[in-house]
């Protein structure tokens, strides 16, 4: 039976980012906070023009696929196009059949919602059942408990630590590695939800 709602959830959609969606993207890129959980990147922030080189939107899906988190759970969200998180596959590799994946629900007011987790869910039966991949990866700085918690949540084992891997603040910490096979990834999704 071929699913009808791959892309789509009780709260949230992904759908594709347009250039509408640029101002938003720009204005995640001033907040500090949020760029110090996204990225290794120094947090500093980003102009259109940088950005729009970042998420090259002509770029077809050969080995990255970006998403755009919106909401569906208002009545009046169906028309809300509003931007509330960037999810990306990216680093396919197709004689493998592996991706790394990252999320950021950029709005702040977003968070802790459950937007996280249906996007994730999401993605991985996209990644799962749409491009038939076998393995997804993610790395996480060892100070996010939240996206740490999510990760565990849907069934991601914890691989690795990159020890040591960023300074901040004057202390250094370890960035974990964590995998989801595709046969952990069916026996965690029904427990998961
Ligand atoms: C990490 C992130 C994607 C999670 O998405 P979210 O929509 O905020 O999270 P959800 O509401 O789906 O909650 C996910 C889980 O975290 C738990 N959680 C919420 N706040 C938490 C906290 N402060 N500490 C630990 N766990 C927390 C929730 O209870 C939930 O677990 P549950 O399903 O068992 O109840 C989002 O917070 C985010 O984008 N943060 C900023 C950028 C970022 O950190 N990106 C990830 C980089 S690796």
């Amino acid at each position: 039976m071929i699913a009808s709602n791959l892309l789509r959830g009780e709260k949230v959609r992904l759908t594709a980012v347009t250039s509408a969606d640029m101002p938003a993207i720009t204005r995640w890129w001033s907040d500090p906070d949020f760029l110090r959980l996204y990225n290794t990147a120094p947090a500093m922030p980003r102009n259109d023009d940088q950005l729009s080189r970042r998420f090259d939107l002509s770029r077809s899906g050969d080995d990255a696929f970006l998403f755009a988190i919106r909401r569906v759970d208002e009545p009046a969200a169906e028309d809300d196009n509003e931007l509330i998180g960037l999810l990306e596959l990216d680093g396919v590799v197709w004689a493998h059949r592996t991706t790394f994946v990252s999320i950021g629900i950029g709005e702040a007011r977003y968070r802790g919602q459950g937007y996280g987790r249906e996007a994730m869910q999401l993605a991985l039966a996209f990644a799962f059942n749409e491009l038939n991949l076998y393995r997804v990866c993610l790395t996480v700085f060892s100070y996010n408990d939240q996206a740490i918690t999510l990760y565990e949540r849907l069934g991601f084992v914890r691989e690795g630590a990159y020890r040591q891997h960023l300074e901040r603040d004057g202390r250094r910490y370890d960035m974990y590695l964590y995998g989801l096979l595709r046969p952990e990834w069916e026996k965690s999704k029904d427990s998961s939800t």
